[in-house]
């Protein structure tokens, strides 16, 4: 388990982190979401004991960062921001002085390096240096040298940044993998990814944790959850809206979309997270009218996003 306890950090007038306490857990893939500036970095540098906090601490594994830092340092595989990587060393040459430094030594080194290329599909460029690589194989380079020692904890900052979608999907695929066996931290500001890929989200900006709470259910927080959409072939000379308003568990109504044969329309729910749609439903076939299609709103993580961070109370439309 992964425990900051109190994480502060202050540069000069500015408290960068403060006063931050969460805990992850084996099995669990933990999201950092936050505007820029949040603090996320330099959370992470913290964990992973690249920086000293000003006050509180880290337990790692049961080690203290601080007091106990090379057992705890150990345990931890970090992927930093922007990928440093030795830009004059093959990537074969880059992986194999990691793997020294992080303790494997012989026969064991030599299949640990090349059980990491295969895992991150590097055996393309292994002969090449990283500063001939692109921009998503240096990151992929980089990723590789943070799971090498098959670390019990992984911290990544923002590991699909700066990626094309393929390769996004790949690193998507194999953090879900090993989130079986490890707890693992990464930051993102990729909405999408939370959703596709963390257990848990801690919401942060301006170094404090404004929410920490499953994807699920910070979405449930959108004045979205429980809408329900529905396309209907349109009738002459009725006002859909009103109609709607005054079904059962249906507090509001708004069209989304007409054209000249059909109409879109969203109804909200009176009682939240309970969708109205049955009773919607219902009003339609009564009226033999033909619903094409109809969707419950999940709720989105965005405008939950910008509801936590910014007080921005508006309409999360579409
Ligand atoms: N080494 C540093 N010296 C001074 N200020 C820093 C340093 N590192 C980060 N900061 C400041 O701390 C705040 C948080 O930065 P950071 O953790 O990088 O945010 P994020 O990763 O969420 O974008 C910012 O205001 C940033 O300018
Ligand atoms: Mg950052």
């Amino acid at each position: 388990m992964i425990e900051t306890r109190h994480l502060t950090k202050i540069f000069g007038l500015n408290t960068a982190v403060d006063d931050v306490s969460f805990s992850v857990d084996k099995g669990e893939v933990l999201g950092f979401l936050g505007p820029n500036a949040a603090g996320k970095s330099t959370t992470m540098r913290m964990i992973t004991g690249f920086l000293p906090p000003t006050s509180g601490t880290v337990v790692v594994g049961g080690h203290d960062i601080v007091e106990d830092s090379l057992p705890a340092r150990k345990m931890i595989g970090y992927l930093p921001e922007n990928a440093p990587v030795y830009p004059d060393m093959t990537v074969t040459g880059f992986l194999d002085f990691v793997a020294g430094i992080r303790g494997f030594r012989g026969k064991n080194k030599g299949r640990r390096v090349e059980d990491t290329i295969k895992r991150c599909f590097l055996g393309d460029v292994r002969h090449q240096t990283v500063n001939t690589l692109s921009k998503g194989f240096k990151q992929r380079v980089c990723f590789a040298q943070s799971i090498l020692p098959d670390p019990a904890y992984l911290v990544m900052d923002e590991p699909t940044d700066g990626l094309d979608p393929n390769q996004k999907h790949e690193v998507r695929a194999m953090i879900r993998e090993m989130a079986r066996d490890k707890a693992i931290i990464l930051s993102t500001h990729n909405l999408e990814e939370v959703d596709a890929i963390c257990t848990r989200a801690i919401i942060i900006a301006g170094g404090r944790i404004l929410a920490d709470d499953t994807p699920e259910k910070l979405k449930a927080r959108s004045s979205l959850h429980g809408a329900v959409r529905f396309t209907v072939r349109k009738v002459g000379g009725e006002d859909l809206k009103r109609d709607l308003i005054d079904v059962r568990g249906v507090s509001d109504a708004r069209i989304l979309e007409e054209t000249d044969s059909h109409i879109t329309i969203r109804v909200y729910p009176e009682e939240k997270g309970v969708p109205p749609g049955e009773a919607v439903l219902s009003y339609f076939m009564d009226r033999r009218r033909p619903v094409e299609a109809f969707q419950v709103e999940e709720g989105r993580l965005d405008a939950v996003f910008r509801l936590v961070t910014t007080d921005d109370m508006g309409e999360d439309e579409p």
